[in-house]
């Protein structure tokens, strides 16, 4: 009996899932630090036994960019370690593996949107461990599919696109930078990604020419986060609100973020078939369905 284990799903990606989860294969295990924490090897190892896994999607990671400057040990545990725990798990199992990754992973100086065979230079500890745990489960063995995805917001937990309605709301103004380039992923676009792919995993087709691949996966699109922030106070209806327009280096950070990180998805498109909608016509998606939430 095909089953699906989904690691993190008390995240956004996770929980975006759990909305699409009719989409997914098998008996779905959802599970999130309580109930599996995938730092912990032989936990990780029974569990896919025991309940006979197929399939992996890892939502788990470390995401605090600016906290994990001070914490790269506690970083690295689950953004490599735990990703070399289940690719070792899956390996053993025959079992799927996919793994999400980001855009932090280049240094944000590239001069086109990035391909996923471009070299890799990332300037954050966060990106550093990301990076390990592609690493990890590349020379893993296991059959696997990374998904490198950017700029990440939902209807749920934190992220900019709620941040930005709650000062707007609250202050009526927001200053954002306009000197940092990418495209927004609604992780419910993600989600269905996803989706797709998993759909694929018994297709010997696909698992020859398909996985052990890294795919780029965000919205259609390139804005600033100044631009986001409009679109959103705009699609959220807070009028009176004012996004002022600031350069980075007013927002001192711990951790240096890529200038530049659009990310090329021709290939997880023309792979597998995908149309991706605009990142103006998701957030739209995105705002109506917080609204009908309140
Ligand atoms: N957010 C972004 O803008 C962004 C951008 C690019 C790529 N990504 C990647 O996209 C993926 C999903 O991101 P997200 O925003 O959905 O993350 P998220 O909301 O931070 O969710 C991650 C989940 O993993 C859980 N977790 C942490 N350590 C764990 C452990 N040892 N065992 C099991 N679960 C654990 C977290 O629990 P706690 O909350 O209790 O720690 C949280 O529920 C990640 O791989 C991330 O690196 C995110």
């Amino acid at each position: 009996m095909a089953s699906t284990l989904i690691t993190g799903a008390n995240g956004q990606l996770g929980r975006s899932l759990r909305d699409i989860a009719e989409k997914l294969p098998g008996t779905l295990h959802f599970t999130d630090i309580g109930e599996l924490d995938i730092c912990d090897r032989s936990a990780v190892n029974e569990y896919v036994k025991a309940n006979d896994i197929d399939l992996i999607i890892n939502c788990a990671a470390y995401t605090a960019v600016d906290k994990a400057e001070d914490e790269p040990e506690v970083a690295g545990r689950i953004n490599s370690g735990a990703a070399a725990i289940l690719a070792e798990a899956a390996k053993e199992n025959s079992a799927l593996l996919v793994h999400i990754s980001t855009d932090y992973v280049f240094d944000g100086n590239g001069p086109r949107p990035y391909r996923e065979s471009d070299s890799t230079s990332p300037a954050s500890v966060y990106g550093k461990t990301k990076l390990a745990g592609e690493k990890a489960v590349e020379e893993s063995g296991c059959r696997y599919i990374i998904i490198r995805t950017a700029w990440l917001y939902s209807e749920y937990g934190n992220n900019f696109a709620k941040t930005i309605i709650r000062l707007a709301q609250e202050r009526g103004m927001a200053s954002v930078v306009f000197d940092q380039t990418g495209t927004p992923t609604y992780a419910g676009d993600l989600a269905n990604a996803i989706a797709e792919v998993a759909s694929h995993k018994d297709d010997p087709e696909f698992h020859k020419n398909g996985e052990r691949r890294i795919y780029h996966f965000s919205n259609e699109g390139v804005c600033s986060w100044y631009d986001f922030a409009l679109e959103i106070v705009e699609r959220a209806g807070i009028k009176t609100a004012t996004i002022k327009p600031v350069t980075s280096d007013l927002f001192p950070s711990k951790a240096s973020r890529p200038a530049y990180s659009v990310l090329d998805k021709g290939l997880i498109k023309s792979t597998y078939g995908m149309t991706i909608p605009h990142w103006k016509i998701s957030l739209k998606k995105c705002i109506d369905s917080l609204n009908n939430n309140k």
